[in-house]
C-alpha cells in the first residue's frame, strides 16, 4: 500500500507544555486511521502540523512525500479544521469554487461536490451564517473538491445531525474507494471503532496504544451492567460475559465486554429486574486502562 502520510517523531512544545512528544504515525492509500484522545491529548497540534499550519521540524512531516510547508504539497490535502473561522462577505459557492481553483481544478467542480454535500440549496448564503452543522458540511466540500490523496478531518462529525453523519461516512467511503488515505481525529471510541482500519491512541502528546479497532476494544477496561435483581450471586457470576462482579447497596455491578449478550440473558432469567443500567468506560478510564495494561 502506497504511504500517503508519514510522520516521524513529531514534536511541537507551546511553552513549557509538550504538545507533541515524539509521534510516529502513518496512513496508506485508501487506509481511515483514527486518533483518538482525550481533550489536551495533541490532535490538533498534530493536524496543524501535517497540513502546514504550524512548523514541523527537519522532514517529521511528509505528505504524498512532499512537505506541507509547501504550497504544492498542500494540494494534495484536504483538511476540516476543528475551528474555523469563515471570511465574514463570502458565500458557501464562492468558498467551494475558492478551494477548487486553489487546488488547481476548475471552477465546474464545485457544484457536483455541493450537491454530494447538501449544499446546493444553500449556495447563496453567506459562510458565517450557517449553523454549526452546515459549517461542517461546507468544510467537507472545501476539502473534497481538489480531489486529495489526504484527507485530515479534525472531529469532523462534531455538530451533525445522525442523517448528515451517515452521509459523512458514505461519502468518506466512496473517497477511500478511490485510494484517498483519510486521518480523523475523535474522542469517542465507538466511532473510531466502527469506521476505522486502525486506531492510533494519542495522550499527552504521545501514542499510547495502536491496532485495529478489535484489538484495541478487546483491551478496553470493561463495561458495568448495573441492575437491582433477585438472582442470586452464584447464577448472575455463571451469566455470559461477566468478569467482574460487586454489590453497591441492592444494586450488583457486572464487569463485562459483552454488555449485549450478558442482558440477553439476564432479562431472561430475572424478568422482575429493575433499575437497569449500562456504563461504559470513558475515554480517559479507556485511555488510562491501556496504559496500565502496558500497551504503550
Ligand atoms: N495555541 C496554544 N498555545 C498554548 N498551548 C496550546 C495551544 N494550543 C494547544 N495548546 C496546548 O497543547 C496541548 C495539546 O492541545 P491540542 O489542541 O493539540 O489537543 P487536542 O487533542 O486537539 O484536544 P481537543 O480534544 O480538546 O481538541 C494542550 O495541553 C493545550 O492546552
Ligand atoms: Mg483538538
Amino acid at each position: 500500500m502506497e504511504t500517503v502520510l508519514e510522520v516521524r517523531g513529531a514534536r511541537h512544545d507551546y511553552g513549557a507544555t509538550k504538545a507533541l512528544d515524539g509521534v510516529d504515525l502513518d496512513v496508506g492509500a485508501g487506509e481511515c486511521v483514527a486518533l483518538l484522545g482525550p481533550n489536551g491529548a495533541g490532535k490538533t497540534t498534530l493536524v496543524n502540523q501535517i497540513v502546514g499550519l504550524l512548523p514541523h521540524h527537519g522532514e517529521s512531516v511528509r505528505v504524498g512525500g512532499g512537505d506541507p510547508r509547501i504550497a504544492a504539497t498542500r494540494r494534495q490535502l484536504g483538511v476540516v479544521q476543528q475551528s474555523l473561522g469563515f471570511p465574514t462577505t463570502l458565500k458557501v459557492s464562492e468558498l467551494v469554487t475558492g478551494a477548487a481553483v486553489r487546488a488547481g481544478k476548475p471552477r465546474s467542480a464545485a457544484g457536483p461536490v455541493m450537491a454530494e454535500l447538501d449544499l446546493t440549496d444553500l449556495a447563496g448564503r453567506r459562510a458565517v451564517k450557517l449553523s454549526g452543522g452546515q459549517k461542517q458540511r461546507l468544510q467537507l466540500a472545501m476539502a473534497l473538491v481538489g480531489d486529495p490523496r489526504l484527507l485530515v478531518l479534525d472531529e469532523p462529525t462534531a455538530g451533525l445531525d445522525v442523517p448528515a453523519r451517515k452521509r459523512f461516512w458514505q461519502i468518506l467511503a466512496e473517497r477511500r474507494e478511490r485510494g484517498v488515505g483519510v486521518l480523523l481525529t475523535t474522542h469517542l471510541i465507538e466511532e473510531s471503532s466502527a469506521v476505522a482500519d486502525r486506531v492510533v491512541v494519542l495522550d499527552r502528546g504521545r501514542v499510547v496504544a495502536q491496532g485495529t479497532p478489535d484489538e484495541l476494544v478487546a483491551r478496553l477496561p470493561d463495561r458495568t451492567v448495573i441492575a437491582r435483581t433477585g438472582l442470586a450471586l452464584e447464577q448472575l457470576q455463571a451469566l455470559p460475559g461477566v468478569v467482574s462482579l460487586r454489590t453497591d447497596g441492592d444494586h450488583v455491578h457486572l464487569g463485562t465486554r459483552t454488555p449485549e449478550a450478558l442482558l440477553r440473558v439476564l432479562l431472561v432469567q430475572d424478568p422482575g429486574l429493575t433499575g437497569l443500567r449500562v456504563e461504559g468506560a470513558g475515554l480517559e478510564e479507556a485511555v488510562a486502562g491501556l496504559i496500565e495494561r502496558g500497551a504503550a
